[in-house]
């Protein structure tokens, strides 16, 4: 779906108008011209009232069709994203136009385009029947170009990693993932490297090359570099890519593997991320790097009692084959310290326990100290994505010490689990400024709500975004 700034000389014809309607049905200011024919009897006959959540489509004199959408009783930058998420998809011709941007609300525009791309997307690759159900062109009336500009690039960075993401395992294998990446990251002219086995037998990436050794499907790790001519700071980000998640001899039931090709949704962030990043061209170096592989089951697989050696940092013993993120994100990790970056931050599906502790529509954050994780928190509010600290409990260590290696990857507790995971991670993320975002929850969605359709979210997408900005806006 296309998003752009309504024409001076707006024609309705053909045009579904959306115009917001507060509880109490109140419009909007802006859209009180559009409803002015519309009477409150038949609003509240067809049972509108103009709660959150709740669409009405009357007639109009020359648009094809007013739609109503409920604001609920506050009008604010959630009210509106959701509101056009849930507007956008009521609509039944091509053509949307909304005037739901005429309000003081600060971000008013980048609500709406962000609610009404998000909330239209379709992943209907795999549909036999074509063509896209919703709306393929939204206008924005009175919307700020600027801003307007920014969200979209925001929302196209979001719907690559969601398209990435929903894409089934049997279709992304490593080196086709790695290709789908580079040719998006050759497009906003970004120095992109792929390493295959070789390479990655050569540069000793232990850890990743034991998750890998119970697949067909070759490991792949790609690098993508981000270098403004002028910048401020240097952003590593590294993203977990596991393509699909049976794990391993310490095989999942069948219930826990459905969703498992889900677990790339990391990597796939990272690197959306830095496209958007680029897009913008944000004056902030960025190095990405995200370990692709299967964890599946074969002859050679990784037993437990194995212990692996990782490119840098302890030696893992690996007790359960189903940990295995923390695994190639310690490979990640230790690349990302050759650059020296002045920020680090990974993002994986990580842990099921973190969903246990913050539910599924908040994702976790760990730092290295507090002044990164309120970084990392702002960021996640100018965003509009939900991220909630948990602590890094150095005390947690002594759970994974092993008897034979350095360390082992399990406390062999359900307990703490997420935050077992991060102290695992902190032991190869060095001693600089890190953050840990725990994504396991939010990366799917169950519901279609607001800007959210039920599948890949592209969760972190904008907040990694955010970050960037903030880091360039910094001085
Ligand atoms: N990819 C999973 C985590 C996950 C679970 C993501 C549910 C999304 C939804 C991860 O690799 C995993 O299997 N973690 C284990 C860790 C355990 C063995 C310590 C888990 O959470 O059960
Ligand atoms: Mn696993
Ligand atoms: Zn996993």
């Amino acid at each position: 779906m296309q998003a752009r700034i309504a024409p001076s000389d707006l024609n309705l014809e053909g045009a579904t108008l959306i115009a917001g309607v507060m509880e109490g049905l109140e419009p909007l200011p802006g859209s009180e011209e559009a409803i002015a024919e519309t009477t409150n009897e038949t609003l509240k006959a067809a049972g509108f009232e103009g709660k959150a959540g709740q669409t009405l489509t009357v007639t109009h004199p020359t648009a094809a069709a007013l739609l109503l959408v409920g604001m609920g009783d506050e009008v604010s930058y959630d009210s509106l994203k959701s509101a056009s998420g849930n507007g956008i998809r009521q609509v039944k011709t091509d053509r949307a136009v909304t005037l739901l941007a005429r309000t003081d609300v600060s971000g008013a525009t980048r609500a709406v385009t962000e609610g009404s791309v998000l909330g239209g997307y379709e992943f209907r690759t795999y549909k036999t029947e074509g063509e896209g159900l919703h709306a393929q062109v939204v206008e924005i009336v009175d919307g700020d170009e600027a801003e307007w500009q920014t969200a979209l690039t925001m929302v196209a960075a979001t719907i690559l990693a969601r398209d990435w993401v929903n894409t089934p395992a049997k279709d992304k294998s490593p080196q086709r993932l790695a290709e789908l990446v580079a040719d998006a990251a050759g497009e906003a002219d970004l120095e992109v490297e792929i390493w295959d086995r070789d390479k990655i037998e050569q540069e000793q990436l232990g850890a990743l090359l034991g998750v890998a050794a119970g697949s067909d499907r070759d490991p792949r790790v790609v690098i993508l570099r981000y270098r403004p001519d002028s910048g401020h700071g240097h952003l590593a980000l590294v993203g977990k890519g596991i393509i699909f998640d049976s794990g391993g001899l310490s095989l999942k039931t069948a219930a826990f593997m459905e969703e498992m090709k889900d677990d790339m949704s990391g990597a796939a962030a990272v690197m959306a991320a830095t496209i958007g990043i680029a897009h913008l061209g944000l004056p902030v170096k960025v190095t990405a790097i995200a370990p692709m592989t299967d964890n599946a089951v074969g002859g050679d697989a990784t037993r437990p009692g194995d212990v692996l050696r990782p490119v840098d940092g302890p030696t893992i013993e690996v007790l359960n084959t189903d940990a295995e993120g923390r695994l190639i994100l310690a490979d990640g990790l230790g690349l990302a310290r050759r650059f020296e970056p002045d920020l680090t931050i990974d993002v994986a599906t990580l842990t099921g326990a973190a969903a246990v502790a913050l539910g599924k529509e908040v994702a976790a954050v760990f730092a290295s100290d507090s002044g990164v994780a309120d970084q990392v928190l702002r960021a996640a509010s100018r965003a509009g994505e939900e991220f909630w600290e948990l602590p890094l409990f150095k005390s947690y260590r002594k759970s994974i010490d092993s008897d034979v290696a350095d360390i082992k990857n399990v406390s062999g507790s359900r307990y703490g689990g997420a935050i077992v995971a991060a102290v695992f991670l902190s032991e190869y993320a060095g001693e600089g400024p890190w953050a840990h975002l725990d994504i396991a929850g939010p990366a799917r969605r169950h519901e279609t709500t607001g800007e959210f359709v039920k599948g890949a979210s592209g969760v972190a997408v904008r907040t990694l975004i955010e970050v960037a900005k903030g880091m360039a806006e910094a001085d």
